[in-house]
């Protein structure tokens, strides 16, 4: 039966009547209507429908949506300041990273999640986040390239904080 289920969605309160089983990707793209989180595989194996739920990287589609009643969570359609990407978008732009572009979202959530948590994580622990997500078409060095810019950026920006 239907519940009504509410959440913080990209800063905004959010509240959906569905099935309490339903992923929290198909209410993501299919009730809320933001597209920037795919759907690779739907078995929790390729890593483009990761999002951010309180600050951590998650994978959607092996998500009830009952689990995150109360939860903040953040789409890629969140990370921009206005015009303004977010460092790991425009590190991973930048870097040649995109292609066909069907995973970045995934693992730019990815990297926001693990570079919030530790701006100076390790290259190692950055290449265990990545190493989550499938990439049919970079061979994953300019993936590799762009999470070291992004962290350069994101370093810069807590320091210009502080
Ligand atoms: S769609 Fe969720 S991991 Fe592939
Ligand atoms: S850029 Fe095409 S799947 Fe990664």
């Amino acid at each position: 039966m239907a519940e009504k289920i509410s959440f913080t969605i990209n800063g905004q309160l959010q509240t959906v009547e569905v099935e309490p089983d339903m992923k929290l990707l198909d209410v993501i793209r299919d009730v809320l209507d933001l597209t920037g989180t795919k759907c690779g595989c739907d078995n929790a194996t390729c890593g483009t429908c990761v999002v951010i739920v309180n600050g951590r990287a998650v994978k959607s589609c092996n998500t009830a949506i009952s689990k995150v009643a109360g939860a903040e969570i953040v789409t890629v359609e969140g990370l921009a300041n206005g015009m303004e990407l977010h460092p790991v978008q425009k590190a991973i732009s930048e870097s040649g990273a995109v292609q066909c572009g069907f995973c970045t979202p995934g693992i730019v959530m990815e990297l926001v999640a693990v570079l919030d948590q530790k701006p100076t994580a390790s290259e190692q622990e950055l290449t265990n986040a990545l190493n989550k997500h499938l990439c049919r078409c970079t061979g994953y060095e300019p993936i590799r390239d762009g999470a070291l810019i992004a962290q350069k950026l994101v370093q810069e920006r807590v320091a210009e904080k502080n």
